[in-house]
């Protein structure tokens, strides 16, 4: 059974023939998007024939979730993005009801996809994992034998109801893919199993468990080796809040250890929230050419307004900066991309402006799509404050709290109002920051309707915003004295 080429032809022309009602006002200008349509999880985030490729989930009928087909895109350096045709939609029985999230490798110069298949009979849901392939990158033939991973492997190991997001890698001489799935006591699961021929898969072990505090289903597993460790990423669904981490519905965890492939599980040394933001969840990582583990993720949140969608304008959703990671001290710890300083055009440098009582604002340096440094000496200061686009009253707020050691990005009072299913209304989030010889250094990316702070080298925060008016102030305000030390603007494109 092969993909059938008119559906999907029928797909990509309506792509085509609607993606310029899409109303422009919040679309941004280096992180993915569909051409029209709801996105969600990056999925097959792959290096292949010299250039990277990123399918991703989609629903190009609508600005809402509905049947999952892949959307994909590529680029050369991570930052130019180029839309492709639609990769796969649901037209068997093995997916009838959606192509779900999962992942891509190389093999003898051909594009492997694996993904979840999604179905419901008679209102119950059931997930096994089906393959696809490709010779040019692009046309994708679903494999005869679908779905490679069902009922008969997964046995009691997991739910068949709850079985999805598989992560393709190759170890030693085997491939192997990690899948998400949960007990009967509704705890997360990591399941691991193993080809020799990425046809025929076996049952290798459970990897990893949750406990009670961890979440009732996990999603979008990836396991990789970085610095000496094995890593593994993946996006529980209402893990408990502890102190500072996991405030949103849904949370993504970095799960930090040794793998004993002898028994297939992981050796969990430390574990964290891998983002502080509001709108971060299901990550993919890919290993480039040169070694670096790069990381995407969809900046979104389930069970969130939109904005984009309740005004109409016809798409929703968008995908993260590209992240290198490393590990430090058994912390994931992320940068931008090297790319992304590659395109950064400077516009302004200012040195060792002193912050007393009266705040200090800059007019020139908010755009749509910018880049900040921001270093500050907060050797006498308790409290600093960065409003971000100003308009009127109402701003993004930044504040750093010397004595709590506490960093706060907060959007409440901004834009539209976006809100979700937590118990409380979330329009802030704080995460601890170290200072370093008592200096904050903030790297902030704008683009329309979004911003991404990377903080101290410790602590990313992923967040969208939807101003009324484009706000123009960049004003900073201390309790105390300090010292701008450096701020950096420049233009992204
Ligand atoms: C995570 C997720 C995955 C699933 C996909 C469906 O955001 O729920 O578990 O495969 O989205 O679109």
């Amino acid at each position: 059974m092969t993909i059938k080429q008119s559906e999907i032809e029928k797909v990509n022309q309506y792509i085509a023939e609607n993606q310029k009602n899409v109303d422009s006002k919040y679309r941004h200008h280096y992180h993915v998007m569909a051409p029209i349509g709801w996105i969600n999880d990056p999925n097959g985030f792959v290096f292949y024939q010299g250039e990277y490729h990123l399918f991703y989930q989609y629903h190009p009928y609508s600005s809402d979730w509905g049947p999952m087909h892949w959307g994909h895109s590529k680029s050369k350096d991570l930052v130019h993005w180029e839309d492709l045709p639609v990769a796969l939609m649901p037209d068997q029985a093995y997916d009838k009801d959606g192509c779900f999230s999962g992942s891509a490798i190389e093999k003898d110069g051909k594009l492997y996809l694996m993904y979840t298949g999604h179905v419901i009979n008679d209102d119950v849901v059931f997930q096994t994992q089906c393959m696809a392939v490709s010779e040019d990158g692009i046309h994708f033939e679903k494999f005869e034998n679908n779905p490679v991973i069902s009922a008969k492997q997964v046995e009691s190991y997991g739910s068949i109801h709850d079985f999805r997001d598989p992560k393709i890698f190759q170890h030693d001489d085997l491939y192997y893919s990690v899948i998400a799935t949960k007990s009967s006591e509704n705890r997360g699961r990591i399941l691991l199993f193993s080809s020799i021929d990425l046809i025929s898969w076996q049952f290798v072990s459970i990897l990893l468990e949750g406990d009670e505090s961890q979440g009732i289903m996990w999603e979008c597993p990836d396991l990789f080796h970085l610095d000496g460790k094995d890593v593994l990423i993946m996006s529980p669904i209402q893990i408990q809040k502890q102190g500072f981490e996991y405030h949103n519905i849904s949370s993504t965890v970095a799960f930090i250890g040794q793998m004993d492939w002898q028994t297939g599980k992981l050796l969990v040394e430390n574990y964290h929230e891998i983002d502080f933001g509001m709108d971060f969840y299901a990550p993919q990582t890919l290993e480039d050419e040169q070694g670096r583990r790069i990381m995407i993720a969809w900046m979104q949140m389930w069970d969130r307004t939109r904005p984009t969608h309740d005004l109409g304008h016809q798409w929703s959703g968008a995908m993260t900066l590209p992240r290198e990671l490393a590990i430090r001290d058994n912390f994931l710890v992320q940068s931008p991309s090297h790319f992304i300083y590659d395109n950064i055009k400077i516009q302004a440098q200012y040195q060792n402006i002193p912050l007393k009582a009266e705040p200090v604002v800059f007019s020139d340096l908010i755009d749509d799509a910018t880049y900040l440094k921001i270093v500050v000496d907060l050797r006498s200061a308790q409290q600093l404050e960065i409003r971000y686009a100003q308009h009127l009253e109402s701003a993004l707020i930044l504040q750093y709290n010397v004595d709590s050691q506490c960093f706060t990005f907060s959007r409440a009072n901004f834009g539209h109002l976006i809100s979700g299913n937590e118990p409380e209304l979330l329009v802030e989030r704080s995460a601890e920051v170290l200072l370093k010889n008592q200096i904050l250094e903030i790297e902030l990316f704008r683009d329309t309707s979004s911003i991404e702070l990377f903080i101290n080298g410790q602590v990313t925060m992923s967040n969208t915003f939807y101003e009324h008016e484009k706000g123009k102030d960049l004003i900073f305000s201390v309790e105390g004295e300090a010292n701008i030390l450096e701020l950096i603007s420049g233009n992204i494109n």
